[in-house]
């Protein structure tokens, strides 16, 4: 099984920006993190990560042609308002699990809609970087559930 982890805009400065609100492990934690539970899970897991709402765009795109059992993305800002990051997401019938570090809903207005979770299985906010971890169990259960079904 493999996992496609997407992460958007600035989420690469983890441990730099606002530690009040993202806390104070850097990124590179937050990949040994990922790679630590997908051992625990026996499972494989790229993580990408781009500034660029097109190249984002890309990635899920080139995720059709490829073996990805589920993706886990985490927009950044443009969960907000990038409807063609939706598009992208709809456009593919996998299992798909939006989180954020924070509790955007306990934050300002403008974060407390998200324009591409409706297209996601489910969405996990608020639970700091653990929310990645639960969201790879999340989407190894459902998918193993998908597999179940068609056998
Ligand atoms: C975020 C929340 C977004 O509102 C913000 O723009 C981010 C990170 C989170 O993980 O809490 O960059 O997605």
């Amino acid at each position: 099984m493999k996992l496609l982890i997407i992460n958007g805009p600035n989420l690469n400065f983890l441990g730099i920006r606002e530690k009040g609100i993202y806390g104070d492990k850097d990124y590179s934690t937050l990949l040994n993190l990922i790679n630590k539970k997908a051992d625990d899970l026996n499972i494989q897991v790229e993580v990408f990560q781009s500034n660029g709402e097109g190249e984002i765009i890309d990635r899920l795109q080139k995720s059709y042609d490829e073996e990805v059992d589920g993706i886990i993305i985490n927009p950044a800002a443009f969960t907000h308002y990038s409807y063609a990051i939706r598009d992208a997401l709809a456009s593919l019938s996998l299992p798909k699990i939006e989180v954020h570090i924070s509790n955007i809903h306990q934050r300002e207005e403008f974060r407390h809609k998200s324009v591409t979770a409706a297209v996601c299985d489910g969405q996990i906010a608020g639970l700091g970087l653990d929310g990645y971890l639960l969201a790879m169990e999340a989407i190894v259960n459902i998918c193993d559930r998908k597999n179940e079904g068609t056998e």
